[in-house]
């Protein structure tokens, strides 16, 4: 399909980048090729001192693979900053290096070690090493008809370790500025080599060989700042991506004065006269869902986003709609017991999911579930908007970790915004809720049996 639709058609992969270019008319491709029933491609290895990552490995798989962190361990401690959870669950890191975003942190992993992407399409296949495959922000080395199908990363190799660090707004926020390093000791427990991968100061990553400036066993502080200054000279960032994001959105849609923000048909209409393509007549689509436990068969166009599906076409308006791009966290709904954006995801993409909704987590006979019964306790909400979303992604957090410390309830939440502030409290009811569900499960079991006489 890609080969035959040549430079008109995009891969959908978890659609985490993709589909929030589209909600804001700043891509405007004819068709989509959706790869995420490519389950084939789900895979992480490690094969021939390589940790391989399949195209539609997701960022949380890669990041909890165990063989793979094992042997390369900036792989972990790179991916536990993208984004927030619930976009992990979803974002492929494959994706994300196509993407080519100089804010990503696996691009900058990715050049620092050395690896490659490989290639596949109707001619055959290519191995692209990363210094040749990163082009410029947002623009990589993948032709018209072609599908990324895997990323290498070499293994860390011996008496080597490595580090990632990064500042960032929030938790989880694209990184303002952020750097991965790997340091190898010589044979006599001298510094051997020190190369630094940077992100988000320069049109594509960066990496720079430091060893010059701590080469041997005596480096010391004064060593480690020559190798700051060192690289301080070489960066050279543009002023605050915050600052300056509607100006370079105006030079992408190559208009002065455009607004990208602006939504509706005629926009949309617009931007594709901008790309210089013409609209296909609407295609529709039948979608088979299981939604809060019943069936539920709908039939839409194929641009409608999962949000409008739930809202519009199942009438379940407790799933909210804020930003549309991934970044509020309102429209949150469980995937086959998954957290995910619900106006990330394109309905038809969901063919055949069990949709969970905040109108499915209370009991059937109306008993509110552990995490809607703290809230209440706590009072985890005022104006409510973002409360369905909350609820959700807490839901599935402490489904994976029953018992979070106060630390971890903040990262589960750090992904969602409330407009109205309550955080202190939402923390206290993750907690709470926690709680909750631990004792329900213990009034849930069997009665341990009374010891029969002659037992201990
Ligand atoms: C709120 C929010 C915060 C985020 N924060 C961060 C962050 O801090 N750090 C970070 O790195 N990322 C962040 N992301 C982006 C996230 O990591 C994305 O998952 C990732 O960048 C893209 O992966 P994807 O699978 O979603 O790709 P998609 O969105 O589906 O695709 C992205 C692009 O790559 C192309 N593409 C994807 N896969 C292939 C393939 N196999 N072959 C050819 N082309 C392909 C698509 O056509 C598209 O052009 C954030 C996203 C959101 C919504
Ligand atoms: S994250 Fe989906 S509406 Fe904000
Ligand atoms: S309670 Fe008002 S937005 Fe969160």
């Amino acid at each position: 399909m890609l080969a035959s639709l040549g430079p008109d058609a995009k891969v959908l992969a978890g659609g985490q980048s993709l589909v929030p270019l589209l909600s804001m008319r700043l891509a405007a491709p004819a068709h989509l090729v959706d790869i995420n029933r490519l389950t084939e491609l789900g895979y992480v290895r490690v094969r021939d001192g390589q940790v391989a990552v399949g195209a539609l490995a997701r960022h949380t798989q890669v990041l909890l693979d165990p063989a793979a962190a094992e042997v390369q361990p900036l792989l972990a401690k790179a991916l536990a900053l993208v984004a927030h959870p619930v976009i992990r669950n979803r974002g492929t890191t494959v994706g994300s290096i196509v993407h080519a975003d100089p804010a990503a942190e696996m691009t900058a992993v990715l050049a620092l070690l050395r690896g490659s992407v490989r290639l596949a399409g109707t001619g055959g296949e290519r191995m692209v090493a990363a210094d040749d495959f990163f082009l410029g922000p947002l623009e990589s080395d993948v032709r018209p008809g072609e599908l990324a199908t895997e990323a290498t990363f070499p293994i860390l190799p011996a008496r080597a370790g490595c580090g990632f660090a990064e500042i960032s707004r929030r938790n989880g926020d694209y990184a303002i500025c952020g750097v991965a390093a790997v340091i190898q000791l010589d044979d006599d427990g001298g510094i051997g080599s020190a190369r630094t991968a940077y992100l988000s100061v320069a049109p594509r990553p960066l990496v720079l060989d430091l060893t010059q400036a701590c080469a041997g066993a005596g480096a010391d502080r004064a060593d480690f700042a020559e190798a700051g200054h060192l690289a301080m000279a070489r960066v050279d960032p543009e002023p605050d991506i915050h600052a300056t994001a509607g100006g370079r959105c105006e030079r992408r849609l190559g208009k002065q004065g455009s607004d990208p923000m602006a939504s509706g048909e005629p926009a949309a209409a617009a931007a594709a006269q901008d790309f210089g393509i013409t609209q296909p007549a609407e295609e529709l689509h039948d979608v088979r869902l299981i939604v809060n436990g019943a069936a539920r068969n709908v039939r839409v166009p194929a641009r409608r986003l999962l949000s409008d599906c739930i809202r519009h076409d199942l009438a379940l308006t407790g799933t909210h709609v804020g930003c549309e791009h991934g970044v509020c966290g309102a429209c949150t709904v469980l995937i086959d017991g998954v957290a995910a954006r619900s106006c990330l995801m394109l309905a038809v993409t969901a063919d055949g999911a069990r949709i969970t909704t905040v109108e499915g987590l209370a009991e059937p006979d109306g008993t509110l579930s552990p995490v809607q019964q703290a809230f209440a306790d706590c009072h985890g909400l005022q104006c409510g908007f973002c409360t369905p979303g909350f609820l959700t992604t807490i839901t599935a957090a402490l489904a994976d970790n029953p018992e979070p410390s106060q630390d971890e309830a903040r990262e589960i939440i750090g992904g969602n915004l409330c407009r109205c502030t309550g955080y202190q409290n939402i923390v206290r009811a993750v907690l709470r809720a926690a709680q909750l569900q631990r004792d329900r499960a213990a009034s849930d079991r069997p009665a341990a049996r009374e010891p029969q006489a002659g037992q201990a």
